[in-house]
C-alpha cells in the first residue's frame, strides 16, 4: 500500500468510529445546505460548490449553467458559440473564463453573456473575436481579451464600470480610431495593455486614474504635447518597438513627476528626452542616439540635485563609453546599471 494513503485511511477510520459512537446524533443529509447541481460535462468540487470546471473537455458549446454557480471555467475547449439562455439561471455569475477557444462575435447570441450584469472577471483570451464583447455589469473588475482579431472597441461599452481596474487587449488589430472613447469616464482603471496592436498614437481620453500603460509593439510615431499631463498618476509607460522619432517627441513631454519607469527601447530616437525627477528606470536601447546629454536628467548638477535613475539602458545606439560626459557620474549617482 502507498504509505501516503495511511493518514487518510486513519482519518476515515476515525470518522467511521466517531459516527459509530455517536450514531444517534448523526445528521441526515437533508439538513446540509443544498449544493448546486453541476452540468454533466463538468465538475463542481465538493469543497468549492459555486465553481464549475468545464475546462479541457473538447466542448463545442457552452453547457447550461445551473443555479448557484458563481465561477465558470470553460478554457481550453473547442467552443465556437454561446447559445442564448445558457446563463439564464446564473445572472449573478461573477467569473467567466473562456480562454483558448474559437469564439466569434456572430455566434455569441443575444441573451447569453449580456445577461451577466454582476460579472467581475471576463477572460476571452486567444479566441476569434473581432469586436470587444462585455455585458453591462457595474461590478466588472477585469477584462482580458488578448490574442484575438479585435479591430473595434465601441465607445461607451464600459460606461458605469466604476470598479474596472484592468483591461488587457494585447495582440489584436486595434487602431487609434477603433478605440477612441472606449475608456472615457472610468473611475478606477489602473492598467491598460494595448501592446502588439496597430496604434499610430497612444489612446486618447484615458482616465486620470491610470497607473500602467503598455503600448509596446505598435506603430506610434508621435506623442501629443500634454498627453502625460492628463495622466497624473501614470507610473509605468511602455512604448518599446514603435516608430518614435525626435520630431514626434515634444520638449518636456516625458518630464512628469509620477513616472517611475519609461521604456522607449527599439524606436528611432536620436536624442535622450528630458525625463521627470522621479524616474528610476529608463530603457533606450536600440535607438539612434549619438549624444549623451546630462541635461536630459539634471538641469543643474550639484551634490543636492541629482537624478533618481537606477537603470539606464543605452546599448544598441551610437554611443561609446567616451560619449559619457564628466558630470554623468554626479548627475546619476544612483545608477548602478548604465549599459552603453
Ligand atoms: C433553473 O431555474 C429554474 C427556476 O428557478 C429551476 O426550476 C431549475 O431547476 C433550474 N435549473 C438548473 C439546472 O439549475
Ligand atoms: C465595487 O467594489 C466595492 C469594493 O470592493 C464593492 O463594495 C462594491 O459593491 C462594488 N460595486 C459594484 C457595483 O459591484
Ligand atoms: C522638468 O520640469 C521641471 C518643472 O516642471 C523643471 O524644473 C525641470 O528642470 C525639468 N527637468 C528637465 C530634465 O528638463
Amino acid at each position: 500500500m502507498c504509505p501516503l494513503r495511511l493518514p487518510l485511511l486513519a482519518a476515515l477510520l476515525g470518522l467511521a468510529l466517531s459516527q459509530y459512537d455517536y450514531g444517534y446524533d448523526y445528521q441526515p443529509a437533508e439538513v446540509r445546505p443544498p449544493t448546486p447541481r453541476c452540468a454533466d460535462e463538468c465538475e463542481c468540487p465538493t469543497h468549492f460548490t459555486s465553481a464549475m470546471y468545464c475546462n479541457n473537455r473538447e466542448l463545442k458549446a457552452v453547457p447550461f449553467v445551473p443555479t448557484g454557480i458563481k465561477y465558470v471555467y470553460l478554457q481550453d475547449n473547442h467552443l465556437t458559440e454561446i447559445k442564448a439562455g445558457v446563463f439564464d439561471n446564473v445572472t449573478d455569475l461573477r467569473w467567466l473564463i473562456l480562454d483558448n477557444n474559437a469564439l466569434t462575435n456572430d455566434k455569441i447570441e443575444k441573451g447569453s453573456i449580456d445577461k451577466l450584469t454582476k460579472l467581475e472577471k471576463l477572460h476571452i483570451n486567444n479566441n476569434k473575436l473581432t469586436e470587444v464583447v462585455v455585458p453591462k455589469s457595474s461590478a466588472m473588475e477585469e477584462i482580458k481579451m488578448m490574442s484575438n482579431e479585435i479591430t473595434k472597441f465601441p465607445a461607451g461599452l464600459l460606461s458605469g464600470m466604476d470598479n474596472l481596474t484592468a483591461v488587457h487587449l494585447s495582440k489584436n488589430q486595434l487602431t487609434t480610431e477603433g478605440i477612441t472613447g472606449a475608456f472615457k469616464g472610468l473611475k478606477s482603471l489602473m492598467l491598460l495593455d494595448v501592446s502588439e496592436n496597430k496604434l499610430k498614437k497612444l489612446p486618447a481620453g484615458l482616465p486620470s486614474s491610470l497607473m500602467m500603460l503598455y503600448a509596446d509593439h505598435n506603430e506610434i510615431e508621435s506623442i501629443a504635447v500634454s498627453y502625460l499631463q492628463k495622466l497624473p498618476t501614470l507610473q509605468y509607460l511602455r512604448m518599446s518597438h514603435n516608430k518614435l522619432q525626435d520630431s514626434g517627441v515634444p520638449a518636456g513631454v516625458f518630464n512628469v513627476s509620477a513616472l517611475i519607469e519609461l521604456d522607449l527601447s527599439y524606436n528611432k530616437l536620436g536624442a535622450i528626452p528630458e525625463v521627470g525627477e522621479n524616474l528610476e528606470h529608463l530603457y533606450l536601447q536600440v535607438n539612434e542616439i549619438s549624444k549623451f546629454d546630462v541635461s536630459s536628467f539634471c538641469k543643474v548638477v550639484s551634490p543636492v540635485s541629482y537624478s533618481k535613475i537606477r537603470d539606464l539602458r543605452l546599448d544598441g545606439n551610437n554611443l561609446t563609453p567616451q560619449s559619457m560626459p564628466m558630470e554623468a557620474a554626479q548627475c546619476l549617482p544612483l545608477a548602478t546599471e548604465v549599459v552603453i
